[in-house]
């Protein structure tokens, strides 16, 4: 770094003595600096707030106020601390100059003054204040940069993270999505196959039975071994039972169909395009995927959902990512549920599904009677990765992912609310949003 002085350094000479001042100022004139003067504390304060000199050499016997006084008011006020400020003194006495570099003075000079010794003592402290000077806006400048660097770092590493996030939730949902249109794309077809039959079964058994009622009534009469024969086939049993297996498989096909429809509507594949559904639609197949695991099993009881579900209109959204919100909150009651029973084996395990129009949109909210969520875990619970759960349990985006769909696709909210005496519960508003092309 190359020490550049400014062009001419002006100094602020105080004196209430009217000679010496004039002696100091025209010995300081030519030696070429700018000279202000100032003949009590009370105007050189005012005069180096104003003007800020570039070094204060400062008597420090004066009436009223004297030197000290003055240096302290100075180095007080943040603008004139840092101008250098030498005494100057008759007096000799150490304990004096002590105060006077603890107020903090620079340098004292002794009355009467040699004019060169002054001069190198100016010169130096001119020297040291403008190299201070420059090393601090240096350090400005290098402080000011690192901290934009900072800036640009910590923002491309929450893109980053953003990014992963996407992509590893898009993976997973995207791979659970083409697994579950899959299967339902191949139980479709035979599905299809026993449902579009068993209407012509019917028909055919209705044929058969009515057949067989006529053969009954002209039949020739019959030896004893084939009247025997005919009631071990049990004949009456079957005519009465037929029709009524052909109406429960029937009902059973028909279950099959609404499951597979169920699938394919959690597995949308237009989910990049809003779509006007019915939200209770999404639920609904949400919830149909995670009928296991709402049974009960050896280590805890059934899970009840409790569908709350109101008149829905329907509604704007994209539906394949609202599924994946749907899976997300389930899922964690159904995780909260479970580690509830483990301290309760007794409670009662509830799941309250509620979904209501509301004057800006829909809202949806999903209750849990578990746990509940510890203040330290909610500050974190939506940042992507934070997981309370075992490495194969969680991997911690179910909450940040779901945020983002909620918030920044349909520009809705996501919020938390505690339930008592103990439990979550997960209030999702969407606002209506416009149908791209239907
Ligand atoms: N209903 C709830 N009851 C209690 N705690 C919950 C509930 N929902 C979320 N949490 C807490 O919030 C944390 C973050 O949830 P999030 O869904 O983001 O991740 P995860 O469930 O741990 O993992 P992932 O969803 O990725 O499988 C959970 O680990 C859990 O501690
Ligand atoms: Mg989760």
């Amino acid at each position: 770094m190359v020490f550049s002085p400014p062009e001419q350094s002006t100094i602020l000479a105080v004196d209430d003595n009217p000679a010496n001042l004039g002696l100091l100022s025209d010995f300081l004139y030519g030696a070429g600096f700018e000279v202000l003067t100032a003949r009590s504390g009370a105007i050189a304060i005012a005069r180096a707030q104003r003007t800020l000199p570039d070094l204060i050499l400062l008597d420090v016997m004066m009436p009223e106020m004297d030197g000290f006084e003055v240096c302290k008011q100075l180095k007080e006020d943040p603008t004139t601390a840092p101008i250098p400020v030498i005494f100057m003194t008759a007096l000799a006495d150490v304990s004096n100059k002590s105060k006077g570099f603890e107020l903090g003075a620079v340098d004292y000079i002794t009355k009467p003054f040699h004019q060169e010794e002054v001069l190198v003592r100016i010169q130096l402290h001119l020297r040291l204040y403008h190299l201070t000077r420059q090393v601090q806006s240096q350090n400005e400048v290098l402080e000011q940069r690192v901290q934009e660097r900072t800036q640009a770092l910590e923002s491309a590493l929450k893109t980053l993270r953003a990014t992963q996030v996407q992509l590893i939730q898009g993976e997973k949902m995207s791979s659970l999505g083409k697994l579950v249109s899959g299967i339902a794309h191949e139980i479709n077809n035979p599905v299809n196959f026993i449902y579009g039959n068993l209407i012509h079964i019917q028909e055919y058994v209705d044929h058969l039975l009515s057949g067989l009622s006529l053969y009954q009534t002209v039949a020739p009469p019959l030896t004893p071994s084939q009247v025997q024969q005919l009631e071990d086939l049990d004949l009456d049993f079957i005519q009465e039972d037929l029709p009524k297996l052909v109406q429960s498989m029937q009902v059973g096909a028909d279950r099959i169909r609404q499951i597979v429809l169920g699938l394919r509507n959690f597995a949308r594949t237009d989910e990049s395009q809003i779509k006007e559904v019915n939200l209770n639609d999404g639920l609904e197949s949400t919830l149909m995927l995670l009928q296991s695991r709402l049974k009960s099993s050896s280590k805890r009881p059934e899970i009840s959902v409790v569908k709350r579900y109101g008149e829905l209109l329907l509604f704007g959204v994209y539906p394949g990512p609202l599924n994946q919100v749907w899976m997300n909150l389930l899922g964690n009651a159904i995780d909260a549920l479970e580690d509830w029973s483990a301290m309760e084996p007794e409670a009662p395990l509830t799941i309250e599904i509620e979904t209501r129009m509301t004057a800006t949109g829909v809202e949806v909210s999903i209750m849990d009677n578990g746990p509940g969520i510890a203040p330290a875990v909610q500050a974190q619970m939506f940042d992507p990765f934070f997981t309370t759960k075992s490495v194969e349990r969680g991997t911690g985006l179910g909450l940040s992912i779901s945020q983002q769909i909620v918030a920044d696709l349909h520009r809705g909210t996501l919020a938390y609310e505690g339930v008592s005496p103990h439990g979550s519960r997960f209030v999702i508003h969407l606002p209506r949003l416009e149908a791209a092309g239907g």
